[in-house]
């Protein structure tokens, strides 16, 4: 998106990220986790934040339902509300990033553009994307807020993966997902993600 502001100039400082990273013995990123409601994004999320402070390594988590209720309380569902959802926690993100931190993204961002979007604000090792590809049908048999009921029965509006469309990644680095029918634990989830942060580095 082009600026609407003229006259601005970037202004830079002595101190850097790599002093930053540095200081915290780290590297900033960012893991965007991606998938539809109730396929346990937050779950992960949380779990991640606390193997990773067990290992000395600071993170940051932006939940989407959260960010909603500040930084994004004007937006809504429709596409475009989604669409500046996403741009604008991508944007929040990449200073966390920047900040040395482990930004732990965690929204259901349907849509592959805006995500694409998001990764190509960060240098592409640093941006990790984690696809929580579960099937609707568990999804809706959890259910943990009654939103699916909802939806259904048609007191929700354009809600994702019943009358609003989700696009799974095509070249995500993580794919999380059941094994001969049972889901991974929390624990195993985060430890997928934590052994891909420590081969990369
Ligand atoms: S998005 O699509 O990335 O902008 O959504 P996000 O910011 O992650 O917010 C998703 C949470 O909002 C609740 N909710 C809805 N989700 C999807 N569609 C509709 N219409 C909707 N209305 C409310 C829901 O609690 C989502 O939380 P999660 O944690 O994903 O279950």
């Amino acid at each position: 998106t082009l600026s609407n502001a003229t006259n601005i100039f970037w202004q830079d400082c002595q101190l850097g990220k790599p002093e930053r990273q540095k200081l915290l013995n780290q590297k900033g990123c960012v893991v965007w986790i991606t998938g539809l409601s109730g396929s346990g994004k937050s779950t992960l999320a949380c779990s991640l934040s606390s193997e990773l402070h067990s290992r000395g390594k600071l993170s940051y988590i932006l939940d989407g339902d959260n960010l909603r209720h500040g930084l994004n309380k004007d937006l809504g569902f429709k596409a475009e509300d989604r669409t500046e959802n996403i741009r604008r926690t991508g944007e929040v993100a990449k200073l966390f990033a920047d900040a040395g931190l482990i930004c732990v993204a965690s929204l259901i961002s349907p849509y592959r553009r805006d995500r694409d979007t998001c990764r190509a604000m960060l240098p592409d090792s640093n941006f990790i994307e984690v696809y929580m590809n579960m099937p609707l049908s568990l999804c809706e048999a959890r259910d943990p807020k009654g939103l699916y009921k909802l939806a259904r029965a048609g007191k929700i509006k354009g809600f994702t993966g019943i009358d609003d469309p989700y696009e799974p990644p095509l070249n995500c680095e993580i794919e999380i997902k059941e094994d001969s029918g049972v889901c991974p634990t929390p624990y195993v989830m985060a430890g997928k993600v934590v052994s891909y942060l420590e081969e990369k580095g």
